[in-house]
């Protein structure tokens, strides 16, 4: 893997540029807001006002930084619910990237230093970050994913479609639906056509919500 720079983003925090790729791992107009907006407010939110539910499976794609990892931490802090999270993640990063985000000034500083403390753990097995929270990151690529679980919320955080349309087409889509339990929700900052009839022809139904800072719609979808 080349090495990638660090990117200054119109909220003050930083992104990661991925020459091969030619894109950033978060949107320049905020990664803390796109963030927060899409995967937090839009996604996991949502998914425990409308069930209230006190045990929540999160299944991310292309987990990079953990920025939406560390945003998850950081708003359940205060509430009652559990959560396993798992991130799927072809190309992990060096523990000494993610300590150079300068994320640790978005979140509350014990949230901060269980996830550097657990990050490599993380990579080989569950790590116990906390009581109501364990975390995997599982070292593959996206189409050799697989696993036991069903998740309640799909975090699909992969680079465009422009510039991979590998992870966005009717395979890659149908492979992540498999994970989803009925009304789960997967949530992705972007919307398009194509995008729409792939998941409903998954099954789920779609919703055009609004978008983070910088785009104006994003797909909130629930599998029936
Ligand atoms: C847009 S970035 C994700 C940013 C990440 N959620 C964060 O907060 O830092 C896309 C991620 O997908 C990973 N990736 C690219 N191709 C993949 C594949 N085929 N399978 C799994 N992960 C992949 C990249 O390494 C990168 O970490």
């Amino acid at each position: 893997m080349k090495k990638m720079d660090f990117v200054l983003t119109a909220d003050g925090s930083k992104t990661l540029y991925n020459a091969e790729i030619g894109e950033c791992y978060h949107s320049k107009h905020g990664a803390v807001q796109e963030s927060r907006h899409v995967f937090i407010k839009t996604g996991l939110e949502y998914y425990i006002q409308q069930t209230g539910a006190l045990d929540v499976a999160i299944l991310e794609v292309g987990f990079g930084t953990g920025l939406n990892f560390l945003q998850t931490a950081d708003f359940m802090k205060d509430k009652s619910f559990r959560v396993n999270y798992v991130g799927i993640e072809g190309f992990p990063l060096p523990l000494t990237t993610i300590a150079d985000t300068g994320y640790n000034e978005t979140v509350d500083a014990t949230v901060w230093s269980t996830y550097l403390d657990n990050y490599e753990l993380a990579l080989q097995k569950t790590a116990p970050v906390h009581e109501r929270l364990q975390l995997t990151i599982d070292h593959t690529l996206l189409m050799d994913f697989q696993s036991d679980q069903q998740f309640d919320i799909v975090y699909f955080d992969a680079f465009a479609a422009v510039h991979q349309p590998e992870m966005w087409n009717d395979v890659a889509l149908g492979h992540i639906a498999r994970f989803v339990k009925p009304g789960g929700v997967f949530v992705t900052y972007a919307i398009t056509g194509n995008l729409k009839r792939s998941m409903k022809s998954l099954g789920f139904s779609i919703e055009k919500a609004p978008g983070a800072p910088g785009k104006r719609e994003m797909l909130r979808a629930t599998k029936l």
